[in-house]
């Protein structure tokens, strides 16, 4: 497999009255041609961070430190402004997390797709009509609603119409932070089943933010899960359901109800994401941690491969292991 996506060691820290908040350290993923990449973990442990620096959207007070991130080869964090502009809609896109957010009521949607075609590439009128209206097919709308404005719609159909402007001009990869908050529970199974079934279609390489383990470990090829700031465990669906490495993973798992399973005890993490500004060297979960000893006080363990593919950061494995 091709890697569409390569982050290494990316680190993104914010000023703080306080300190530096180190909200991404050391991020290492890859993600590969059509591959749905699951980004997890408890709130304010940097997942929205990490994407907004694969965007180069990270404004001051915050500013990515260190690392790389190479889309099909090229280095983001180095392209210009106007190859950045072009690179979001043929490359990378966004599905927004509030579709009220992205689409401008004073326009059709069908304008507001054709205008994201014809300032990104070189097509007549009636080529970007077309495609607005196969897209929208794509997403499930009836083509010849081009004409029909956002209010005209209700909040699933313009989160799908949100999903069909990101598409606009074929990216490669697309990033969904979030992009079902605010919809019921229903709608936001359907929107989710949507962009899985895309990505199958057009070979799409997706990153799926979530809070919702049990959908993520439902749809996505691949689990990278955080911790304050880390990533802490990296592996296929399977080996992260099933040969489960790192405390956190196995905390996080623990505490969430099992559909097929509904005996099983839900046991909720004790403590909170700890404050990342001034945080010391250590291991970050050593406060919540039951296995946490000396070592994971005073120094942070390395992210390594601990069998083909499936990365951990525990002090645990090596110790076994030597
Ligand atoms: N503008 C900011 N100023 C200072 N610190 C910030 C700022 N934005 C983010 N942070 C820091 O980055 C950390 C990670 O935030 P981020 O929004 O990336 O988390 P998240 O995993 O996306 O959370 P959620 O699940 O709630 O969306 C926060 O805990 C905070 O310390
Ligand atoms: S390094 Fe220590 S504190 Fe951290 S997860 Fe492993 S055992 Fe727990
Ligand atoms: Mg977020």
């Amino acid at each position: 497999m091709t890697a569409v996506l390569t982050v290494e060691n990316l680190s993104t820290f914010f000023k703080t009255e306080k300190g530096i908040a180190r909200a991404v350290e050391n991020v290492s993923f890859s993600v590969e041609e059509g591959e749905m990449l699951g980004l997890i973990g408890e709130s304010g442990c940097g997942k929205t961070t990490v994407a907004q620096s694969i965007l180069r959207l990270i404004e001051f007070p915050g500013k990515v430190v260190a690392g790389s991130v190479h889309l099909n080869g090229r280095d983001l964090l180095k392209a210009s402004d106007s190859e950045l502009d072009s690179l979001r809609w043929k490359d990378l896109s966004v599905i927004p997390q509030n579709a009220m957010n992205a689409l401008n009521p004073v326009y059709t949607i069908g304008d507001q797709i054709m205008e994201a075609i014809l300032l990104h590439e070189r097509v007549s009128k009636r080529e970007a009509l077309a495609r607005t209206k196969t897209l929208l097919e794509l997403v499930g709308i009836d083509g010849d609603r081009w004409k029909s404005y956002p209010h005209e719609f209700s909040g699933g159909m313009k989160q799908r119409v949100a999903i069909a402007m990101s598409l606009a001009c074929s990216p490669k990869l697309v990033i969904s932070d979030e992009s079902t908050t605010g919809l019921d529970v229903l709608t936001q199974a359907q929107v989710i089943a949507l962009i899985k079934n895309l990505q199958r279609k057009m070979d799409l390489s997706v990153i799926l933010i979530s809070h919702d383990l049990p959908m993520v470990t439902a749809i996505c090829d691949k689990i990278a899960i955080m911790y304050a700031g880390k990533i802490v465990e990296l592996a296929s669906t399977e080996d992260i359901l099933n040969d489960t490495r790192h405390p956190y993973s196995k905390a996080l798992l623990q505490a969430t109800p099992d559909l097929s399973d509904p005996d099983r005890e839900v046991i909720s993490i004790p403590g909170s994401v700890p404050n990342l500004v001034n945080i010391p060297q250590c291991c970050r979960f050593h406060t919540r941690c039951a296995f946490a000893f000396d070592r994971c006080r005073k120094e942070t363990p390395e992210f390594r491969e601990v069998k083909n593919g499936h990365f951990s950061a525990c002090f645990l494995e090596e110790e076994e292991n030597g």
